[in-house]
Order: C-alpha cells, then sequence, then structure tokens
C-alpha cells in the first residue's frame, strides 16, 4: 500500500497510455495546461498523483514515472462516456465556459459523476498519510473535496479550479447545484484563476446555501471556514527559455519562416481544438483581412496548431467541422502555388517544436472567447528572450489579468480584432520591446512555482485554523 504526505488527485496522470501508428503501447505526456503546470513541482515533494491513464478499462498497480509516484484509477468505456465526455466534457465545461456551447443535463451522467468522483476520493484517501495534504484539481472533480474529507478528516484539502467559475445567473441552470458547492466546501482553500470566478463561488453558495460569507471566506453552521481566492496559475518558465536559446531550435524557427516562404510576418495560433478558444472568431478575422486586400498571403501567414481534444463530443465534432470548412474555404479563395494563407495542423507538437514555431511568430493570437487562463499567452511571452513579438490577446482569458502590455481584443468583434491584427502586425519594433519586456517580467516572477508556493501557504495558514477554536463555537473540526 502507498501512502504519501501529499497526494494530488486530478482527472489524468501527467502521463497517457496511448496506442502508438505500430501498435505498440507507450506512455505519452497529457494534454493540457494542468499537467504542465503540476509535473515540475511534484518532482520536488515526496508524493503521489492519483489519475486516468487516459484509456478504458487499464487496471495498473501504481508505478513511478519521472521520479512521480502514480496511482491509476480505472475508468470503464461507460465511466468515460458518462463522466468524462458527458457531465465533465458536455454538461460543466460548456456551462463554466458562459454556455458558449449549450450544456446537456442528463441524469444518468450525473450518477456517473458522483460515482467516478468516489472512486477517486477512496484512492486519494487511501493513500494520505495521517494529517497529510490532499490537494484535488478542476471541474471532473467536485466532489471529491467533501468525500475526501468525510473519509478522512485528519487530512488538508485544497482543491484548485482550472477554468472559469460562471456567475449566479448561468451557474443556477444546474440541477445538482447545490450538491456541487458541498463538494467544494469539503476544502480548506478552493483556488481560483481570477478573482471575478472566486467572488461567483462565493456568491453562489451564499445564495444556494445560505451560509455566512465575508469576500473570501466561507463560514459552514458547524463553524468550518472555507477559503475561496484568486491564485493565478503559471507556467515552469526555465524549460522555454532554455530552449529559446538553444541553436537548434533557433535554426528550426528560421526553417519554418523558409518554409512558409518568408513571409515578412507570420502570425500564430496554439490551442486544443476547443469551441472556448475562439478559433472560428480568428480565422474569420484573418480571412476578411484577405478578402479587403488589407494584408496579402506573400506577406502574412497565419499558422494554426490546433491538437485534437475530446473529439466524440458532438460539439467537438461540429467544430473541427465548421474550422476545416473554413480554413478550406479561406484557402482556396488566397492561397498561390508558392503560398499558403492558412497552415492548419491538426496535431499535437513536442515541446521543442512548439518553441520553434513560438520564436518563429511575429504575433501571437489568444482569441479565446472565456479561458480560465491560457498558458500558451505565457509560453510565447517566455521564449521571446529578445523581447520581439506581440502577443494579441483576449480579454476574455484570465491570462489579461496580467499580460496588461498585449494588445486586447474582444473576439466577438471581428472589425475589432482586424484592426488589432493589423497593429500588431505593423507595431514598430521599440514599442513591441517595451511591451514584450514589461510582460515577460510578470510571467517571469510569476511562475508556477511562485503559483503552487501561494497556494500551500494558504492551505498551511487554514490547516493552522481549522485546529484552533472558532470563538464562542467551540473547537472545529
Ligand atoms: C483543460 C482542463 C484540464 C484538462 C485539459 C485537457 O486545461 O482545465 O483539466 O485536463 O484541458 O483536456 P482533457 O479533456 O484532454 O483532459
Amino acid at each position: 500500500m502507498v501512502t504519501a504526505e501529499f497526494v494530488i488527485v486530478a482527472n489524468r496522470l501527467p502521463v497517457d497510455r496511448v496506442i502508438a501508428p505500430d501498435g505498440e503501447e507507450i506512455w505519452r505526456t497529457s494534454p493540457g495546461g494542468l499537467v504542465a503546470a503540476l509535473e515540475p513541482m511534484m518532482r520536488n515533494v515526496d508524493g503521489a498523483w492519483v489519475g486516468w491513464a487516459g484509456m478504458p478499462d487499464l487496471e495498473l498497480s501504481p508505478f513511478d514515472a519521472d521520479g512521480i509516484r502514480l496511482i491509476p484509477v480505472t475508468l470503464s468505456e461507460q465511466d468515460i462516456e458518462q463522466y468524462y465526455e458527458g457531465f465533465a466534457n458536455d454538461t460543466i465545461w460548456p456551462l463554466y465556459h458562459d454556455v458558449i456551447a449549450p450544456p446537456q443535463y442528463h441524469r444518468e451522467w450525473w450518477d456517473a459523476y458522483v460515482s467516478v468522483n468516489r472512486r477517486f476520493a477512496e484512492s486519494a484517501a487511501a493513500t494520505a498519510a495521517r494529517n497529510g495534504t490532499v490537494w484535488v484539481h478542476d471541474y471532473q472533480l467536485q466532489l471529491v473535496p467533501e468525500m475526501v474529507r468525510e473519509l478522512r478528516p485528519d487530512v488538508t484539502i485544497g482543491y484548485f479550479h482550472h477554468i472559469p467559475f460562471p456567475a449566479h445567473g448561468l451557474y443556477a441552470q444546474l440541477p445538482w447545484r447545490d450538491q456541487v458547492l458541498r463538494g467544494l466546501l469539503g476544502a480548506d482553500v478552493v483556488g481560483f484563476q481570477r478573482p471575478q470566478d472566486a467572488a461567483n463561488f462565493v456568491a453562489a453558495v451564499r445564495r444556494r446555501l445560505g451560509h455566512e460569507t465575508t469576500a473570501n471566506s466561507i463560514t459552514q453552521p458547524d463553524g468550518r471556514r472555507t477559503q475561496a481566492k484568486a491564485f493565478p496559475i503559471s507556467i515552469d518558465t526555465g524549460p522555454y527559455r532554455e530552449l529559446a536559446r538553444r541553436p537548434d531550435i533557433r535554426a528550426r524557427a528560421v526553417e519554418i519562416r523558409e518554409g512558409l516562404g518568408n513571409p515578412r510576418c507570420i502570425l500564430l495560433g496554439v490551442d486544443r481544438l476547443d469551441y472556448t478558444k475562439g478559433i472560428r472568431h480568428r480565422i474569420k478575422a484573418y480571412g476578411e483581412l484577405l478578402d479587403q486586400g488589407r494584408i496579402s498571403v506573400e506577406d502574412v501567414a497565419f499558422i494554426q496548431v490546433a491538437s485534437p481534444s475530446r473529439a466524440r463530443v458532438d460539439a467537438y465534432m461540429h467544430l473541427r467541422d465548421e474550422v476545416e470548412l473554413a480554413i478550406g474555404r479561406i484557402n482556396g479563395d488566397h492561397d498561390t502555388l508558392g503560398h499558403t494563407a492558412i497552415r492548419y495542423l491538426h496535431q499535437g507538437f513536442p515541446r521543442e517544436e512548439m518553441v520553434a514555431m513560438y520564436l518563429a511568430a511575429d504575433v501571437m493570437l489568444v482569441t479565446a472567447l472565456r479561458d480560465g487562463m491560457n498558458l500558451v499567452a505565457k509560453e510565447y511571452v517566455a521564449t521571446r528572450i529578445d523581447n520581439r513579438g506581440v502577443l494579441v490577446l483576449s480579454e476574455f482569458t484570465g491570462a489579461s489579468d496580467e499580460l496588461r502590455q498585449a494588445v486586447r481584443v474582444n473576439p466577438h468583434d471581428i472589425e475589432g480584432m482586424k484592426d488589432a491584427i493589423i497593429t500588431a502586425i505593423e507595431m514598430p519594433r521599440e514599442e513591441q520591446s517595451r511591451r514584450m519586456r514589461s510582460m515577460r517580467k510578470r510571467v517571469l516572477e510569476h511562475d508556477v512555482d511562485a503559483w503552487s508556493r501561494s497556494f500551500l501557504t494558504a492551505l498551511e495558514r487554514a490547516a493552522a485554523q481549522r485546529h484552533q477554536p472558532v470563538p464562542g463555537q467551540g473547537a472545529a473540526s
């Protein structure tokens, strides 16, 4: 039996079991920002990571990978359909991203969510050492804090929510809205990306459960307190800066530019193929700039990396069709034999190749309609070691709170976005440098290490308070 002082619980393990094209089963880094954010911290602590290996019906014993103790949770094909693709990604994901796509509410998906959350909670409760710490991550596991608290009242529990938390008017749609709030309130600290997310959560708790609240804390009738606060997540900047200096990667960036016919300007978009990312809006703006002759394909090339994601969920299938139709039309209308308008890559790439693309890109387009943080924006900034390059950034991302020197856009405003792209293309070097310098300072100072330290410090304080008597209530535990 594995026990650990510090237990991470996340839907995915940091590595996924996948079938390679030759039929061999291999381990690959999992998709998404969560793993990228937590992996570096986990290498430095004595801990364990409870999560799913990304394939159905895999019964695996705990094992070590890259110095991290991994404890796999098995999901059946039906769990994947109902808990992961269903409730997590077709109910909560669209609801919490302001209903950009219509959320589906199905009772059997909720039942699966409860039972899979229980499996994760049981595994965490069996792993945590006496008085240890359990840190639960993200919207797939919102019931786990309360379930762990019931099984193991001795442990300290943190929860971090990587995606937005919606305003009450939208949240109230959820048929299981009270159960989810109670699930989260099992934690001593509930962390969010932006102050507004924390405020939305606190307001939902006050309105739905009637608990006593202040701006950043909730007191339950038994006197137990939960803190709810913003802890904006970041990246491990070191590897990005190192790769950006490597001669072979710089040479690869030059090769990428040559491969596009040496345009004056390269625009880059890098996203999971997700309807929250504003990929269609960005493509539309670029297409109209070409239609109107404000730019030409010889001058301005656009690379769009869209890594495959949640491909069996209807809304994602439709998005893929729409994006590919739009790109096909634009390329058909504007390509020449020597130049492609949009170089579209429906693939994931290793970090080395991503950094080469970041280095090649004069303008990075992050136009999400809603995004908890957006770590791609921070990765781009971290790699721009010469302080050149322009970030066009949606105001609906968490990152826009911090990266104030980006060219800010409202992605719903196509005209505004077209003007912003032109501003970015034409921005003088000195201005690029002034803006990038200040954004780099922010990202390098507030890296993922600073993020996890500030969350864990808040958690330690909350745990210490939990063991102190609350005035007028006797001992609260
Ligand atoms: C976002 C979520 C993560 C999730 C990732 C990849 O970053 O916040 O929790 O892991 O997307 O999505 P997937 O469904 O492939 O895990």
